[in-house]
């Protein structure tokens, strides 16, 4: 889960359990807390209401239509406030949203997806009274396991009306919500790259893109319209929906001479021993410390990201990424050319903090793994640097001095 996601959803499950304690000691308080149920609600329901959840679906029905109207699922988490919706989708501004009465009247606005909390708010506000009722000494992680079981669910006018006629508006459980609605899917490790950085990294690696696949392709950025793209969950009408994990030789294209692609990092080792399984040469984009733990004999060559070291002052790799629900976050990673043969070792140093080499000789490529190269990065054969534009700066935070005379830097950190 995005550590800022957890972070909040702990935070929440303080003020509930804080706040339902209150109320158990004074029965009158627990009406007003569970009261309503949207963001018209009572106060912990608005509390409830805006919080990121890393759980994301869509249904069957709600992603044929975003096909249909060629609208980007995950744009309804990324592109923030009414006005970059419209810019993109000038069409189609009420795509996600729906506040009229009845369907008809919906769709002449043009509203077709809604979301959904397949928990509502006040149902989970329910089940921690009963948690207090039952044990009024809960630990807080029982709060934030009920906190954690709600998804956040894209689904159609249609399935919401469903709902709403089932007798479930703000009410019900998760089963028999997802009963009214057609198959929710979810979004797995969908993490997006950015558009320069693909262009750059045809740019130097000149790899004929007819001639690759992208079997995680989701909207198809890495390829475009040409060669092959692939997704379990395909977010394009181009894009074919297929599991790369159970495809063979013979389904796979015989122009198809490379595979490339950011792959989904929880399923990281499948797709590798996948793709060279399939073809000689792969490049995905991976987290750095995985790939040097478990495949370090595959690693022809990296392309790390540059641009951010200036402000980093070490030589760490990083891009930024869009993150589902607007929070903006780093992810550590790389690209990596991979091949069948065996090729010659990267002395990698595990569990070095980044503070500790900012030589030039050392370049960071995961969380905590250094991979030593023989002479300085820039010279280095095996690694290129793909410059990257970032939004992320690094800001300097207050000094403290310690009673030894050394400083601390307190506050610091990435915006
Ligand atoms: C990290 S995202 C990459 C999205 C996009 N290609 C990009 O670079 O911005 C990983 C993608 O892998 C897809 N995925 C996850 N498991 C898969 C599988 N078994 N087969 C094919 N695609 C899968 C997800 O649906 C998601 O779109």
């Amino acid at each position: 889960m995005n550590n800022n996601i957890d972070r909040i959803t702990k935070g929440l499950a303080e003020a509930c359990k804080e706040c339902i304690l209150v109320a158990y000691n004074d029965p009158s308080a627990k009406k007003t807390i569970l009261r309503g149920g949207g963001s018209s609600g009572g106060i912990m329901t608005r509390l409830l209401m805006p919080r990121p959840i890393s759980k994301l679906r869509i249904s069957e029905d709600a992603l044929k239509l975003c096909l249909e109207y060629d609208v980007a699922p995950y744009d309804r988490f990324i592109l923030t406030g009414s006005g970059e919706f419209k810019k993109k989708y000038p069409n189609l501004p009420n795509f996600f949203s729906s506040n009229a009465k009845t369907l008809a009247k919906c769709h002449e606005k043009g509203h077709f997806l809604t979301a959904d909390h397949n928990v509502p708010n006040k149902v989970m506000l329910e089940q921690m009274f009963e948690l207090c009722e039952k044990n009024p000494a809960a630990d807080v992680l029982e709060y934030k396991k009920i906190l954690n079981e709600q998804s956040y669910d894209l689904i159609t006018l249609e399935e919401n009306q469903k709902i709403d006629k089932a007798g479930l508006k703000s009410a019900g459980t998760k089963e028999k919500r997802d009963a009214q609605c057609s198959k929710k899917i979810d979004f797995v490790d969908l993490w997006l790259t950015p558009q320069d950085v693909i262009e750059k990294f045809f740019n130097i690696t000149k790899l004929n893109k007819a001639e690759c696949l992208d079997p995680c392709a989701c909207d198809g950025r890495w390829l475009g319209e040409q060669g092959y793209s692939y997704d379990i969950l395909p977010m394009k009408k181009h894009v074919v929906k297929k599991d790369f994990l159970t495809m063979t030789k013979s389904e796979l294209p015989v122009q198809v001479k490379t595979i490339v692609g950011n792959i989904p990092f929880s399923l990281l080792r499948e797709f590798v021993n996948k793709g060279l399984e399939l073809v000689e040469d792969c490049y995905f984009l991976v987290s750095g410390d995985t790939i040097f733990r478990y495949f370090p004999n595959n690693i022809e060559h990296l392309y790390i990201f540059s641009g951010l070291e200036g402000n980093q002052k070490d030589n760490r790799s990083r891009c930024e990424f869009d993150v589902p629900f607007l929070i903006k976050s780093a992810l550590w990673c790389c690209i990596v050319h991979l091949t069948r043969k065996t090729q010659p070792s990267w002395n990698v140093k595990a569990n070095l903090t980044n503070a500790e080499r900012r030589d030039g000789h050392h370049v960071a490529l995961g969380k905590n793994v250094f991979v030593e190269t023989d002479c300085e990065v820039d010279k280095d054969p095996r690694i290129t640097r793909i410059p990257v534009k970032s939004s992320i700066v690094y800001k300097g935070g207050k000094k403290i001095k310690n009673a030894d005379g050394t400083y601390k830097d307190i506050n610091a950190g990435w915006n």
